[in-house]
């Protein structure tokens, strides 16, 4: 494996330096072919589309289908500038357009790592890294209102966000939300103590055959998400799945 290094957005990357200049050149030409692409923008800016993204898109559309024959809600715990959580609101709006009960919880601090604990997640992290912008929140849910305007039944608000510490969020969350019953859990904050609080709350909300995924499992730089699963879960009770389009993504059907 590349050596795993931290770039400017402080996040971990292991790009190799050719990789790094060809994403470097594509960003430069697509800032400059932006504004030539007319109101057709979205579907021409796949010019530029990486193959890592497009492998991501899958993904989640792939992970989408398996979700459809079980009740509940979304919850994604890390959303960082909300690529996931776009893309799952445009996959609502593909699959199940009328299931208006398929709200999508997005939970984040807006503000990057909180907590991360010195043994378990390992050498790289740091408070702070995978921020955003200040108050990013804001836009985010601005862009998420177009998306859902963009598919049926936009009248209806299907989505939110939830700002601050998962582990301190969950519970308020659940206490609001007494009706609510997890069909799919992402787990994608990276770290070792939110992602086990948030496990252990939302146990009770799962049912057999509801999701969870996990973006960082065996993952070198991120020793925590799995120090989190074991802990909680116990490796040797769930079945975990890998897909032929992420190489640190694992999901399993909760039995
Ligand atoms: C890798 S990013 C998420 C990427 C996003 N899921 C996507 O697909 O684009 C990790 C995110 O986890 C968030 N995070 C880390 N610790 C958190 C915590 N304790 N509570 C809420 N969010 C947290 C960070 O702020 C960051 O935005």
């Amino acid at each position: 494996m590349n050596t795993v290094t931290k770039n400017s957005n402080r996040e971990l990357s292991g790009k190799s330096h050719q990789e790094t200049q060809a994403m470097e050149s594509l960003l430069a030409i697509h800032q400059n072919l932006l504004s030539e692409l007319g109101t057709n923008w979205s579907s021409h800016s796949l010019v530029t589309m990486t193959r890592q993204s497009l492998s991501r898109i899958l993904y989640y559309a792939d992970l989408y289908q398996k979700l459809l024959n079980v009740p509940g809600v979304i919850c994604e715990f890390g959303v960082q500038w909300g690529a996931t959580l776009s893309q799952l609101i445009s996959l609502r709006g593909i699959h199940e357009p009328y299931n208006y009960s398929r709200v999508i919880y997005g939970f984040d601090t807006f503000e990057g790592f909180s907590q991360v604990d010195d043994v378990r997640d390992g050498v790289h992290l740091e408070a702070g890294d995978y921020s955003t912008e200040l108050g990013y929140e804001k836009k985010l849910d601005k862009i998420l209102t177009l998306q859902e305007s963009l598919s049926p039944l936009s009248h209806m608000r299907k989505f939110e966000l939830i700002k601050g510490d998962a582990a301190a969020t969950i519970q308020p969350w659940l206490e609001r939300n007494p009706h609510a019953i997890i069909a799919m859990a992402i787990f994608d904050m990276d770290i070792y103590k939110p992602t086990k609080a948030v496990l252990e709350a939302i146990l009770p909300r799962l049912t057999k055959g509801s999701i969870l995924v996990f973006d960082e499992l065996n993952h070198p730089g991120f020793p925590g998400e799995t120090a989190a699963v074991m802990e909680v879960l116990g490796l040797n009770n769930i079945r975990l799945q890998r897909s032929v389009f992420q190489p640190t993504c694992a999901w399993a059907v909760f039995e």
